[in-house]
């Protein structure tokens, strides 16, 4: 790994080094005016880069669907760090996304032993009474469990196919010792990430997965292994304009006129092409250098804006001579909050966050003996100012619990040029934070008889 960062998804280790994680990772950033109705983590720049999410962005300004996917680990409580994704799942719904859930269940069982009957019984009472709480809506949202969807699993298998040990290796760091349910649960998930494109569960639309920067791994090897499956690939060209190549595999080769001799068959060959260039065609480019026999056709005037448009039209050719035609998955990464101790926020230790269920007095004291960015004395507090930026008080704020930005940029400067104490931001803070409880505590009762409802049919 050399001295670059590596993102680990099981680690309780995590690098904070955002700027350097974007360019090491290839991720691009988010410039939240360029988003329709941002929300407050996007104002605040907690949800800070993507891959391919001008996809999704793309189709919802052309009334096009696009779904949102995410998955849950049914072990443990849900805190504020889950609630963070669900806010952010709820975003992409209210902007018209479907939303497919996914229950790690074979995960759960796989890499931590959790029974499936018990991973059923912690994904509802735990997890989805609160999404219902949070406000998802029960028509347009689907959970389902790994266990009981069979071509999640179909798919984690034959995906598998498209990567090895090797590349596990690189992306994960597993070495000879790692368990192979580690191996296996990535290929699951992938299949997770992957099937709400099929025909049966919605058919080819953006689908983008909204995760903790730590999940990136997840997500290339994801993306990797779909464009290994594609059949077409497009890619710039080298004196500028756009090139669509052929991939033969061993599952194509005959579909793309490759004859039993190993030799192309002429006549297979040109029907392709000649579907390839009706395509063109409705995208208005008539100026095109095909070469059937090389598998490949130039569009000298093409550019990468138009390679987003032109490559769903593959997709579906694809689809339709008998493959996959899967398009890479988008997704977009936000910034942890920080855990409450200072720490990385973990389900583990109670000590480090608030769960959703959590009572207020239990709240209150974990806030109030939280890491906290203020002077040791209240003379040097005065005089020096405190950090907002490592204060828990005022980070839980930013995070989850003050909606309003101008109130908390006032919060921010105060606390900053010592005006405001520690012990005041850690009041404000439980305050908003009881209010909060409360209000999702009542959601949870509001909205109880909905819970079986968020289920699938395969999921009941
Ligand atoms: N592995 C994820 C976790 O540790 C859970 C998960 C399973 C998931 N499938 C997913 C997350 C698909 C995002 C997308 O919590």
């Amino acid at each position: 790994m050399g001295d670059g960062i590596s993102i680990d998804p099981w680690s309780s280790q995590q690098s904070t080094d955002y700027d350097r994680i974007i360019k090491q990772f290839g991720l691009e950033s988010i410039d939240y005016s360029q988003l329709p109705n941002p929300h407050m983590l996007h104002r605040r720049g907690i949800i800070f880069a993507h891959r391919d999410l001008n996809l999704v962005l793309g189709a919802h300004s052309s009334n096009k669907p696009f779904g949102v996917l995410t998955g849950l680990m049914p072990s443990g409580r849900m805190h504020l760090g889950h609630k963070m994704v669900i806010d952010q799942v709820k975003w992409f719904q209210d902007q018209g996304a479907d939303v497919t859930i996914a229950v790690a269940d074979l995960e759960a069982l796989a890499t931590r032993g959790v029974p499936l009957d018990e991973c059923r019984r912690v994904a509802i009472e735990e997890y989805i009474a609160n999404y219902a709480a949070l406000g998802l809506d029960v028509e347009n949202t689907e959970v389902y469990f790994q266990s009981s969807r069979p071509v999640v699993q179909r798919l984690g298998f034959m995906l598998g196919k498209r990567t090895n040990l090797t590349e596990l290796e690189a992306i994960y760091g597993f070495e000879g010792g790692t368990n192979l349910g580690h191996v296996q649960a990535p290929l699951v998930q992938a299949g997770d990430i992957i099937h709400p494109q099929l025909e049966d569960f919605g058919g080819l639309r953006p689908i983008v997965v909204p995760v903790g920067v730590d999940q990136d791994p997840h997500l290339r090897l994801t993306r990797g292994i779909a464009s290994k499956t594609n059949w077409f690939n497009v890619n710039k060209r080298k004196s500028g304009g756009l090139v669509i190549g052929l991939s033969i595999q061993d599952e194509n080769s005959a579909a793309l006129g490759i004859g039993a001799d190993g030799r192309i068959n002429r006549e297979k060959r040109n029907l392709v092409f000649e579907k390839l260039l009706s395509i063109l065609k409705n995208h208005g480019f008539s100026d095109v250098l095909p070469n059937p026999k090389h598998g490949s056709i130039e569009i000298p005037g093409a550019t990468l804006h138009d390679r987003d448009l032109i490559r769903p039209d593959l997709l579906r050719l694809e689809r339709g001579m008998g493959g996959l035609g899967l398009l890479q998955p988008s997704s977009t990464y936000h910034q942890f909050a920080m855990g409450m101790t200072g720490d990385k926020m973990s389900s583990s230790s109670p000590e480090t966050t608030i769960f959703l269920t959590e009572d207020v007095n239990s709240m209150e004291k974990k806030v109030k003996s939280s890491f906290s960015g203020g002077q040791p004395t209240l003379e040097e507090h005065r005089r020096l100012g405190g950090d907002p930026d490592i204060d828990v008080a005022f980070q839980y704020l930013k995070y989850f619990f003050e909606s309003d930005d101008k109130a908390l940029s006032e919060l921010e400067k105060g606390y900053r040029c010592g005006e405001i104490l520690t012990g005041q931001m850690k009041q404000i803070c439980v305050d908003k934070a009881s209010d909060y409880l409360n209000h999702i505590n009542e959601m949870r009762d509001q909205t109880s008889h909905l819970v079986n409802d968020f289920l699938a049919n395969d999921a009941r």
